[in-house]
C-alpha cells in the first residue's frame, strides 16, 4: 500500500479531523493539513471529509477550489512556486524561472511525468527584500535564488531529494531591521507588566488606547479605540466577542508584519489579549497567511510559554473572571482574505467572499460573535500604549498620525529591508536612508496604494498627506511604469474572487487592454480609444465593486497614467481605433468552407479581393 491509496489517505484525514474536534468551521484548516500529506485533494478525499464533517461534496469542493494552495488534480511530490512580485521580477526572477524549467524539461504549472515534482508562480511571498524567493510545499521559502541556487536545485529536484535534504540555508529568513524606532525596539518581556496594565477596568484600557489616537494600521487608518467601542457595546447574544489579529500581509511588497511575527510576536499577543480586555472577549485568533507557514511552530512555542506562564487560558493574566486564549489558523493563498469580512468567512471554513455590510464585523462577526479584526502593528502597538500610555504615543508622529509606521522597502535601493519613522516623516529621507538609486517613481502602500513621482517625494507619509500600510516599492529610471502598471493589472485580476461582475470581468478588461497596448507599442494599432476606455473601465471598478480589491484595482493604472502618461502616449499612436482582432481574417475559415472570394464575403473594401 502506498502513502496516497485511497484507505491511507482517508486514514490521513481523519487524523487530522479529530484534531480539529470533526468542527465545520475548520475546514479550511483540515485541507490545508490533510494536503500537507497527501499532495492534493482527489475528489473521494472531499467526499471523504464532507460526510465527517456533515457538509456537502459540493460544499467542500466549493471551498476547495477557492484556493490557490489547495490542488484538485494531481501534483509533483515536490511544489516549488517562484514568487512573482514585481521586485522579484526586477530581481531576475523570470530568467531564474525559465533556467529552472529548462533543466527540469517542465513547464511552468507543469508536473514531471514521474510525478516528482511541479514549478510555478505565485502572488508575493513577502520576501521582497530578500528576493527573489519562491515557497516549497506551501510551508517553507528559499530566498536568494540566483542561477547557482538554480542549477543546484534542479539536480535536487530531479534527484528526487525532499526538502528535508537541501541545504539548511537556503531557508534561512533574515529580519533585515534597518531603522527601528519604539516598536521594533521592543518591550521589555514581563508577565508581571502586563498583568499590572491587565488589571485596570477595560473602561481605563479603551480611554488609553482613545488618548493615544491610534488609527489602524492595515490601511484604512480606523480609529482604533472607535473599533473596539463598538464591539463592546454590541448585543452579543451569548456574551462572546472575539478578536482577530489579521496576519495575512497580501499586499504585495508589504512584509513588516512577518518581522514583527518572528521577533515581536509576544508584544503581539499582549496586545491581542489588551483588545479582548477592553472589548470583552474570550476567543482570539491569528489568520496566518499560509505563505508564512514556516514563522507557525515559534508562535506556537510563544502561545504555549504563555499558557504556562498564566497569560492565557482561564483567569488570563491573574485577572479574575478573565478568560482568554489564542488560536492560529492559516490561510492558503487568498489575497482577498486579508479583507476582514473575508478573512471572516475563511476562518469559518469557507470560501473567502467579502461579507456585505452592515452588519460590520464588530456587530456580527465571527460566527456571529461581535469581532474586532486588527492589523499585526496595530496591536503591536497597543502592547506599547498600554505600558507607557496613551499621551507618550500620542506624542510621537504628527496630531492625526500619532506614533510610528514600520515600512517593508524593496525595489531599487541599496538597503532593502524594514524601516520604523515617526509617521509625518517625508517619503525622501526613506529614500535617502535605504540607498534608493536614481528613484523617478515609488510604489507607496502597495498595489492599491499610490504611485508617486519624484515631484511629490517630499510628501510626508502621513493620514492627512501620504497613506501608506506598509510598502515602499522603489523603481528607478530605467523601469518601464506602464510594465509595473500592467504587472499590478494582472495581480488584481488574478486575485479578484469573483463575487461581483464589475470587478470580475472589469479586472480582466483592464488587463486585455493593457495587453493590446503592450503588445502593438512600435505597430501604431493603439489609439487614444484604448486610454479612454482605461479611464472608463476605472471609473466602473472604482464605483461599482463590492470590497477594496476592486475599489483600488486601478489605482496603479490611474497614477501612471496621471504621471507618466509619456508611457502610455508611444504606444497609442493610430489616429482611430483599431480592433485587437482583425475581423476579415477571422472569416477566412468560413469563406474557405463556403468557396466564396467575392468582395461581399469581406467586411471592408481594404479586404477585397479583385
Ligand atoms: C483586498 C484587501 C486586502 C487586505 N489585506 C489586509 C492585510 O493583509 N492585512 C491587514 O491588516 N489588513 C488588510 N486589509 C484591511 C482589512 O480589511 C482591515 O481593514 C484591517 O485588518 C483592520 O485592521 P486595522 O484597523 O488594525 O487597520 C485588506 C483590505 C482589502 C480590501
Ligand atoms: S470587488 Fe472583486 S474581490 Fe471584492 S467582492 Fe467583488 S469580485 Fe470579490
Amino acid at each position: 500500500m502506498t502513502a496516497f491509496d485511497q484507505p491511507s489517505r482517508f486514514h490521513v484525514a481523519d487524523a487530522v479531523l479529530t484534531r480539529w474536534h470533526h468542527d465545520p468551521h475548520a475546514l479550511v484548516q483540515v485541507l490545508r493539513e490533510t494536503q500537507a500529506q497527501t499532495h492534493w485533494l482527489p475528489r473521494d478525499l472531499l467526499t471523504h471529509i464532507a460526510a465527517a464533517l456533515r457538509l456537502t461534496t459540493a460544499q467542500v469542493e466549493g471551498v476547495a477550489s477557492f484556493y490557490r494552495f489547495f490542488h484538485l488534480q494531481p501534483v509533483g511530490r515536490v511544489r516549488v512556486l517562484l514568487s512573482d512580485n514585481i521586485t522579484d521580477r526586477m530581481l531576475g526572477s523570470e530568467a531564474l524561472m525559465a533556467r529552472l524549467c529548462e533543466r527540469l524539461g517542465v513547464a511552468p504549472g507543469q508536473v514531471d511525468a514521474q510525478g516528482r515534482f511541479s514549478v510555478d508562480r505565485c502572488s508575493c511571498t513577502g520576501l521582497c527584500d530578500q528576493g527573489p524567493a519562491l515557497l516549497v510545499n506551501h510551508h517553507q521559502v528559499v530566498t536568494r535564488l540566483d542561477t547557482a541556487r538554480i542549477d543546484q536545485l534542479a539536480g535536487l529536484l530531479l534527484a528526487g531529494a525532499p526538502p528535508e535534504h537541501w541545504p539548511a540555508d537556503w531557508f534561512e529568513v533574515q529580519d533585515n531591521i534597518r531603522r527601528a524606532d519604539v516598536l521594533l525596539q521592543g518591550l521589555p518581556a514581563g508577565a508581571a507588566a502586563l498583568a499590572t496594565v491587565l488589571a485596570q477596568a477595560p473602561a481605563q484600557l479603551l480611554a488609553e488606547v482613545e488618548r493615544s489616537g491610534l488609527r489602524g494600521r492595515g490601511g484604512a487608518g480606523f480609529p482604533t479605540a472607535r473599533k473596539w467601542r463598538a464591539c463592546a457595546e454590541a448585543d452579543a447574544a451569548d456574551g462572546q466577542r472575539c478578536v482577530v489579529c489579521n496576519a495575512d500581509e497580501g499586499e504585495p511588497g508589504t512584509f513588516k508584519d512577518r518581522v514583527l511575527l518572528n521577533r515581536h510576536a509576544d508584544e503581539l499577543f499582549d496586545g491581542m489579549t489588551l483588545a479582548a480586555r477592553a472589548v470583552g472577549a474570550q476567543a482570539g485568533l491569528v489568520y496566518l497567511r499560509g505563505e508564512y507557514r514556516f514563522l507557525l511552530p515559534r508562535l506556537q512555542e510563544a502561545l504555549a510559554r504563555r499558557r504556562e506562564a498564566g497569560l492565557l487560558g482561564r483567569n488570563a493574566g491573574g485577572v479574575t473572571g478573565f478568560n482568554f486564549d489564542i488560536a492560529i489558523h492559516l490561510g492558503a493563498g487568498a489575497y482577498v482574505c486579508g479583507e476582514e469580512s473575508a478573512l471572516i468567512e475563511s476562518l469559518e471554513g469557507k470560501r473567502g467572499a467579502p461579507r456585505i455590510r452592515p452588519p460590520f464585523p464588530v456587530q456580527r462577526g465571527y460566527l456571529g460573535h461581535p469581532t474586532v479584526v486588527n492589523n499585526v502593528e496595530t496591536l503591536v502597538a497597543v502592547a506599547h500604549i498600554a505600558r507607557r500610555g496613551g499621551a507618550w504615543w500620542a506624542g510621537i508622529g504628527t496630531p492625526g498620525s500619532t506614533g510610528t509606521k514600520i515600512h517593508s522597502v524593496s525595489g531599487d535601493c541599496d538597503r532593502p529591508g524594514v524601516y520604523e519613522y515617526p509617521l509625518g516623516t517625508p517619503l525622501a529621507q526613506i529614500l535617502a536612508d535605504c540607498g534608493a538609486r536614481d528613484p523617478q517613481a515609488v510604489q507607496v502602500g502597495g498595489p492599491s496604494g499610490r504611485c508617486v513621482p519624484e515631484s511629490a517625494f517630499g510628501q510626508a507619509i502621513a493620514f492627512e498627506d501620504l497613506p501608506s500600510a506598509g510598502a515602499l516599492m522603489v523603481f528607478d529610471r530605467t523601469r518601464d511604469l506602464f510594465e509595473v502598471a500592467r504587472h499590478f493589472a494582472r495581480f488584481f485580476a488574478h486575485e479578484s474572487c469573483g463575487l461581483c461582475t464589475p470587478c470580475r470581468v472589469g479586472t480582466e478588461l483592464v488587463v486585455r487592454r493593457l495587453d493590446k497596448l503592450a503588445h502593438e507599442r512600435g505597430s501604431g494599432r493603439g489609439s487614444a480609444f484604448d486610454i479612454q476606455r482605461l479611464h472608463e473601465l476605472d471609473a466602473l471598478l472604482h464605483s461599482g465593486t463590492h470590497c477594496g480589491l476592486g475599489v483600488s484595482a486601478c489605482n496603479p493604472l490611474r497614477d501612471t497614467l496621471a504621471h507618466f502618461g509619456q508611457a502610455y502616449a508611444q504606444r497609442s499612436t493610430a489616429a482611430q481605433f483599431q480592433p485587437e482582432i482583425d475581423l476579415d481574417a477571422e472569416l477566412s475559415s468560413a469563406r474557405r468552407v463556403t468557396g466564396r472570394t467575392d468582395a461581399g464575403a469581406h467586411l471592408s473594401t481594404e479586404h477585397r479581393e479583385g
